[in-house]
């Protein structure tokens, strides 16, 4: 394709810039162009005005790299020369609601030395933009994209924190939620005003024919909020494609110009000094009669055009993709052949986390020893981020294929875990909540904080010192696995000072309805401050989550980068992997029971080897005998020196 006249027309529209500035973005113009013009010619090249839709989309970039601050144009050479930034052993990140953890944008700023104590270098704000008056999805129904929920700030709040933050080694982490508009987002009025246009940036129908047809082959997503995918609205008297809530409404990506505009909203983003922008809901964003609708080959065609457009305007800003699927749909969002590290840089671990959790309700690791030797590799130029649980519900979204070949049945086992995890089955330890129940399917989530699905919560209430330590070895054994497995490791921001599950939502009507609130709790500072009593429950989870976030940023063989082996024992009640970053190897051995384990060295290929040191106590382990591992032992072992 002949991009001549658009660079004509870009170097017209950048003629107030310095001709330094205008050449980077041509240089960058030259490399990424080609891409990101072929990948648009796939999804919209049919359109009677794709050169000009071409265009429109490129100037938007230009538009976008003439409003960039000087301080991130900067961060754009530095990421460039870095591009894997992403996969330092010193990345670790946290997750919050501004409102629950610190009340305001501004608040956020205040707790930069909490962050700086646990050792975050990534923290990712939940939604906090304008929503609709009533439920919000926690923020996810945006109305705009311009604009501070005003109860939390302001979007020169939100500036001012970005550059605050980065200022103290933390990179802003934002979602942009891009499936979907809120029902009262500007577009969305015009299209009930009777705009066509905007009409056009949704899907409406006038009656039932197309959503039964659809509804046919899809997945419910919120059945208790309303079965299928649709939702009637009175003014427009036509059905509008809502996949998650009836406030939001699924954008038409079929239109160039819902991708031109939401091209704008991203870099707005950017611009405000994202640094990783959390692409919500990615499976869901191009729809097809006759299939589930989720990630289908143009949804990645979108992404990796969006993100050619990103590396030309803002290159200092990366995409993280949230995509709870099929594990290999999961992995699918990194881009695969020749487009491999060029759709999203990072995403979410969702099979970790469940096999973590899967693995301490059954007390056995051969499921996620199976699964992490089949997947856990990606593109060497992305990273996982590891996480052993967020905002959202858990869901046991094992692959069924890993679980035959274990002779495990998928559907009964997943009803086995949703029995324990709400602390319906024998000897369950744990305190979880139902979410969203299918009487269709039986399919049923989890939620939960970490402390209460770990045991802590039923622990406590029981006043029993043994239990209560056998929770918080559980809580420090996962996290454990996620500091060191490689990746971004990922803190939901009070797991740390062990938060239980909160009921007060309950008497909060525009939250009632959805348990993953019971999760979401307000961060307990009066509870934070007793990290520093010696002793306290607190304490005891806190120091030596701390510890290892500290001890993990000093081992290159933490990084995403290094090499991961995991380890086939016949022990199943253990997980173990060596991590190794060319002369740095350690290895990681877990106990998924409160029984005593006695391990063969000769099983993980030590025997006769020289003494190791046990980096999380640092004793000494002489690997010529039995090695004895405690109740949920974890062992960080590294070769010692000399
Ligand atoms: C993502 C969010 C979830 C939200 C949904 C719809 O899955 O994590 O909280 O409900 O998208 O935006």
């Amino acid at each position: 394709m002949n991009l001549r006249p658009i660079r004509d027309a870009l170097i017209a529209r950048l003629a107030d810039l310095t001709p330094a500035e205008r050449d980077i973005f041509l240089a960058r113009f030259d490399r990424y162009a080609p891409d990101a013009a072929a990948l648009l010619v796939q999804i919209y090249g049919d359109a009677d005005d794709f050169a000009a839709c071409l265009q429109s989309i490129f100037l938007t970039a230009a538009d976008s790299y003439r409003e960039r601050a000087d301080d991130l144009m900067a961060l754009d050479a530095r990421h460039e020369a870095n591009p894997r930034w992403h996969q330092d052993a010193g990345m670790v990140g946290g997750v919050c609601y501004v409102d629950q953890f610190a009340g305001t944008v501004h608040g956020i700023g205040e707790k930069i030395p909490y962050f700086q104590e646990l050792g975050l270098t990534y923290l990712h704000l939940m939604p906090l933009f304008r929503t609709p008056d009533g439920p919000s999805d926690g923020g996810y129904a945006v109305s705009s994209y311009r604009e501070v929920n005003p109860n939390l700030g302001s979007m020169d709040d939100l500036r001012a924190l970005a550059t605050n933050l980065r200022e103290n080694g933390i990179s802003l982490v934002l979602d942009f939620v891009f499936n979907h508009t809120a029902s009262d987002h500007d577009w969305a009025l015009q299209a009930k005003a009777g705009d066509i246009a905007y009409q056009d940036y949704y899907y409406l129908f006038d009656d039932r024919t197309m959503p039964d047809a659809y509804e046919a082959t899809l997945r419910e997503i919120f059945p208790d909020e309303h079965p299928g995918a649709f939702t009637f609205d009175e003014d427009l008297n036509q059905w509008i494609w809502t996949t998650f809530h009836a406030y939001q409404w699924d954008l038409n990506y079929a239109n160039p110009a819902v991708f031109r505009h939401m091209l704008e909203e991203m870099l707005t983003l950017a611009n405000a000094g994202v640094e990783v922008l959390r692409l919500d809901a990615v499976a869901f964003i191009w729809k097809q009669l006759g299939t589930n609708c989720e990630n289908l080959p143009q949804a990645h065609t979108i992404i990796r055009a969006f993100n050619a457009l990103v590396r030309i305007a803002a290159p200092a800003m990366i995409f993280k993709s949230e995509a709870i699927v099929h594990p290999d749909q999961v992995v699918s969002y990194f881009g695969e052949g020749e487009w491999a590290g060029r759709e999203c840089e990072i995403s979410y671990h969702p099979l970790l986390m469940v096999e973590l959790w899967e693995a301490l309700a059954t007390r056995h690791t051969h499921l996620l020893t199976y699964s992490m030797r089949h997947r856990f590799a990606i593109p060497e130029s992305c990273t996982w981020v590891n996480y052993i649980r967020s905002h959202d519900d858990i869901g046991w979204g094992f692959a069924d294929e890993d679980a035959q070949a274990l002779q495990i049945h998928g559907f009964y086992h997943r009803q086995y875990l949703n029995r324990f995890y709400t602390g319906d089955e024998p000897g369950s330890f744990a305190a979880g909540m139902p979410f969203q129940f299918n009487p269709k399917n039986q399919d049923m989530r989890i939620s939960g904080t970490t402390a209460s699905l770990a045991g802590l919560e039923k622990a406590l209430a029981a006043g029993d010192d043994w239990q209560i330590e056998l929770a918080i070895r559980r809580i420090l054994l996962i996290t454990g696995i996620t500091m060191s497995m490689g990746g971004i490791p990922l803190i939901y921001l009070g797991d740390e000072i062990g938060q239980l599950n909160d009921a007060s939502y309950l008497s909060n009507p525009e939250k009632a309805h959805d348990s993953r609130w019971t999760h979401r709790p307000p961060m307990d500072w009066d509870r934070a401050f007793e990290r520093h009593t010696e002793g306290s429950l607190v304490q005891r989870i806190f120091t030596p989550m701390k510890q290892m976030i500290a001890l993990r940023k000093r081992q290159p063989a933490f990084g995403a980068a290094a090499e991961t082996q995991v380890f086939a024992l016949e022990n199943r009640h253990i997980f173990a992997f060596r991590k190794r970053s060319g002369e740095h190897a350690i290895l990681v051995i877990g106990s998924f029971t409160e029984e005593e384990q006695r391990i063969e060295p000769e099983g993980l290929g030590l025997a006769g080897q020289p003494l190791h040191r046990d980096l999380i106590s640092g004793t000494a382990i002489d690997l010529s005998s039995v090695l004895t591992l405690p109740p949920y032992g974890l062992l960080w072992l590294a070769m010692e020196a000399g």
